[in-house]
């Protein structure tokens, strides 16, 4: 872990082509995918949810992921200092926005990542609760929340401070792999379970009567940014680490089907679960905590069974957090070693208590995590996301292209228009719109919790 900042002359680097899909697929693989992807089809009507999910995925999420690796690329460094390259000092202001929703994304995300550690523990050290509810409440609160979301932070530091090879890359290489296999083993067992065909019959039956709610279109607009790591420059600071013949638009491609593979995997072990137990009611209870007790509270009732297959969903949960956790960490290292020419050890740790401390906050209080949710991981995310396609579709357009050209083969080479046109035209008004339903729905959110 001897690792010094770029030697002058040479940025870090990934060594592979693989190792930069992993990183990029760790990244967008995470809770967003097995816990807020099924909560959020179960809320928007199962297949209706999923298809809005899909659309937005293809309309708005590639397009985005392909600008973030283009200006990474090309500017080599994280947000603030590439969007300054390509776009002037006030575009590189622009970039601030994404360092601060990276510090309060992570604060919240490794809280709930530390309940995921714990349960993974129950699991292992004895059984899941029989009362699923109270143990939520346990883990959620008070010293024990807060100990394990601070332990979860020192892991990601740990790999952020090993650097872009020997601690990104090499991390995802090894846990990438097996999250794919536990997560299909997963789906493939719960079709054994009894009565799995009426969860299979929910997820996979549109529900028409959705379509007309707006509520759900914004949330499967914000999912599909939020699942694949977008608006705030984490995939822009990977691609900072490329060579310039590595094929953007196919990279970015296998990312996204990779991502969504994985959620709609998780969907397929959830819903019959849930079903064939019944536990419909308390997944629809919509809070953050739905799934978190419903799932321990089926796994408790299946004794052994329920122990090991409940032990490997939880090191999932955690492994793809853990993953995720590293891209947003990095985004605040990478920021603060290029503009205050740091070292990576004082820049990841520095960035790593900040956090840890910042999310002693959501962990003593879940309605504080609620809303950092809804500020940081909506709201923030939109606006960094209308930021970017204005930057890639109409600033720094001509750079982006070249870039997008750069390493494609002849055949990707012809998707470069269409990518630009839509970030130019069809991404910023369905961003804009969804930003402004998101910031009445926030000021409302917030209302209410200083309301008491
Ligand atoms: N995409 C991750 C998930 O689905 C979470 C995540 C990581 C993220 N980096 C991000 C979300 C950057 C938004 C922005 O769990």
């Amino acid at each position: 872990m001897e690792r010094v900042s770029a030697p002058s002359g040479g940025r870090e680097s990934f060594g592979t082509r693989a190792g930069f899909i992993l990183a990029a697929a760790g990244s967008a693989i995470g809770l967003g995918n097995m816990w807020r992807f099924p909560y959020l089809a179960s809320e928007g009507g199962g297949a209706t949810f999923v298809l809005m999910y899909i659309v937005f995925t293809m309309l708005v999420g590639i397009p985005l992921l392909l600008a973030e690796f283009a200006i990474g690329r090309r500017g080599q460094g994280a947000p603030v200092a590439s969007m300054r390259a390509l776009g002037g000092r006030r575009w590189g202001r622009v970039g601030l926005l994404f360092v601060a929703a990276g510090l309060f994304i992570l604060s919240y995300y490794s809280v709930i990542a530390g309940w995921t550690l714990r349960y993974a523990l129950d699991a292992l050290l004895g059984d899941f609760a029989p009362s699923a509810a109270d143990r939520f409440g346990e883990i959620s609160s008070g010293t024990g929340a807060v100990a394990f979301h601070v332990g979860f932070m020192a892991i990601t530091t740990l790999v952020v401070v090993g650097g872009v090879k020997a601690g990104i890359e090499r991390t995802s290489l090894l846990l990438m792999p097996a999250l794919f296999v536990i997560v299909v083993g997963l789906a493939i067992w719960a079709a054994t379970l009894p009565g799995a065909h009426a969860g299979y019959l929910v997820y996979l039956s549109p529900d028409l009567d959705e379509i007309t709610n707006p509520a759900i279109w914004r949330a499967a607009a914000s999912q599909a940014l939020f699942s694949l790591s977008l608006g705030m420059g984490g995939m822009l600071t990977f691609a900072s680490y490329l060579r310039r013949d590595q094929n953007l638009p196919e990279s970015g491609t296998v990312v996204a089907f990779s991502d969504f593979g994985v959620a709609f995997t998780a969907g397929l072990m959830v819903f019959p679960l849930i079903h064939s137990l019944g536990l419909q009611a308390a997944v629809g209870e919509s809070t953050v905590g739905a799934l978190f007790i419903a799932l321990p509270g089926a796994f408790a009732s299946m004794g052994s069974v329920g122990r090991v297959v409940g032990l490997f969903f939880f090191v999932v949960l955690a492994v793809g957090a853990l993953t995720s956790a590293i891209s947003l960490l990095e985004v605040v290292t990478a920021s603060l070693m290029d503009e205050f020419r740091l070292p990576r050890r004082a820049a990841a740790t520095g960035a790593g208590v900040v956090i840890a401390v910042l999310g002693v906050f959501p962990a003593l209080d879940i309605g504080v995590l609620g809303l950092m949710d809804k500020i940081a991981g909506e709201l923030l995310l939109l606006a960094g996301a209308l930021a970017i396609a204005i930057f890639a579709g109409w600033r720094a357009s001509v750079a982006v292209q070249d870039e997008l050209r750069a390493g494609a083969s002849r055949r990707w080479q012809a998707c470069v228009r269409p990518i630009v046109l839509a970030l130019r035209w069809l991404v910023p008004p369905i961003v804009a719109v969804a930003l402004f339903s998101s910031m009445r729905e926030t000021l409302a959110a917030v209302g209410a919790f200083l309301a008491g």
